[in-house]
């Protein structure tokens, strides 16, 4: 047994311990014990009955990496019943007990918008990645001590792993299976990686059509309308300086853990997929030296104004023609200028802003 196993048993017992005192001192005026006990039965029988046999089972959940790719989706839509009194599924859907899941899949833990996180859950770093959530939709009490979902787990692998696979599919981008390799290309260039294809179209038509008058001073280039129609019509309530002075820093930075597979932020930061994106606003666009841009980059030209930056964050492949950044872009007006109000201050002296 390793220090960690051990670790683990020994809180095992102790909690048992905890619990059967708790059970045996409260026990009873608590419990109506005779008619079933139906109110105390989730927490304290199943612990107190299942910790002292825990040397002979698993310690965590058995991986599901392997299974994804045969998993039987139809199946993992039907295990979502013992989600739906707490969570909706689809694209844009309603906020319960628990939060929205659509597109939850490589997504930030505890970042819909709009949902009173517990602390725990709030604090908790990282993306449901297929581990993270294979770990959590065991036991979610253990992977996120503290959280406030109250659902006891799902003992099944293979209800995991359907479960799980069919999550995967609600998004207009599905993140790759584990096997099919990191979700980025090795080398900067034409392949796409599979997370980052382009989502329909369908805001930016309205965008184009948005009245000209509502567009920041035009530069008199063919990208300004279509672009900024685009940023202008996804928020058509607070404008961009609004939203940058009310901007949150450390959100900001949470987002650009998105951009983080492609770009570093720091001084000196080597590139990766993308250029290193220090002393980004207000720089010239294209000009990182030895990055090799595309013709549409170059093309595109001039500086990286606050709004070029809010615009090709919308949809960069609509606003630089002919890029090569594979990223399907923020939609939410908040979140660009988190992201944007974090990269400004990645420089010695930040562009003042709008
Ligand atoms: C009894 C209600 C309830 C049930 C049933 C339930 N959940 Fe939850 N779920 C919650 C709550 C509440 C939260 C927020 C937890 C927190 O803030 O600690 C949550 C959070 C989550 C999160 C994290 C979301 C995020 O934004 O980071 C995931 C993933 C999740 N649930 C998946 C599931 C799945 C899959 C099922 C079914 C197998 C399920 N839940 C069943 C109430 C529930
Ligand atoms: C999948 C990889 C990838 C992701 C993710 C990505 N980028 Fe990029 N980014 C690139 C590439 C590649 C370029 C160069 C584009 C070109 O030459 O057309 C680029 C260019 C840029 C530029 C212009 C840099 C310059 O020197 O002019 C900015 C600004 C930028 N990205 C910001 C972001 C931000 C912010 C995010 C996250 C919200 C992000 N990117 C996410 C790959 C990515």
């Amino acid at each position: 047994m390793d220090f960690y196993e051990f670790n683990k048993l020994a809180g095992g017992l102790l909690l048992a311990g905890v619990v059967t005192m708790f059970i045996g001192i409260f026990g009873n005026t608590l419990v109506p014990k005779q008619d079933g006990g139906h109110g105390a039965e989730p927490h304290g029988t199943e612990m107190a009955a299942a910790a002292p046999s825990a040397p002979a089972k698993p310690a965590g959940p058995e991986p599901i990496a392997a299974m994804l790719a045969e998993a039987d989706i139809a199946r993992g839509e039907s295990i979502t019943k013992k989600c739906t009194t707490c969570h909706t599924f689809a694209d844009g859907g309603a906020t319960k007990q628990g939060p929205n899941l659509y597109n939850i899949v490589g997504a930030d833990i505890a970042a819909r918008e709009g949902f009173g996180y517990s602390d725990a859950m709030a604090e908790h770093p990282g993306e449901w990645d297929y581990a993270n959530l294979n770990a959590f939709l065991f036991k979610p009490k253990k992977f996120i001590k503290g959280t406030k979902m109250t659902f006891v787990g799902l003992k099944k692998t293979r209800d995991r792993a359907d479960l799980i696979a069919y999550l995967r599919t609600l998004s207009a981008s599905p993140r790759p299976l584990p096997e099919g390799g990191p979700s980025e290309p090795a080398q900067e260039g034409e392949a796409e990686p599979k997370a980052a294809l382009p989502a329909p179209p369908a805001p930016v038509q309205a965008a184009e059509q948005a009245p000209l008058d509502a567009l920041p001073e035009p530069e008199g280039q063919a990208w300004s309308f279509s672009l900024i129609g685009a940023a202008a019509a996804a928020e058509p309530a607070r404008s961009l300086a609004e939203r940058l002075a009310a901007a949150d820093l450390k959100k900001g930075k949470k987002v650009s853990r998105k951009c983080a597979p492609c770009h570093t932020f720091d001084k000196g930061g080597k590139k990766r997929i993308g250029p290193n994106l220090w002393n980004i606003v207000g720089a010239d666009v294209g000009a990182r030296e030895g990055f090799k841009y595309s013709k549409g980059m170059i093309a595109f030209g001039g500086k990286w104004t606050y709004e070029r930056l809010d615009a090709y964050l919308t949809k960069p492949r609509k606003v630089v023609k002919g890029g090569k950044m594979a990223f399907v872009g923020l939609k939410k007006p908040k979140d660009r200028a988190d992201v944007i109000a974090f990269m400004r201050t990645m420089a010695d002296e930040p562009l003042p802003l709008p």
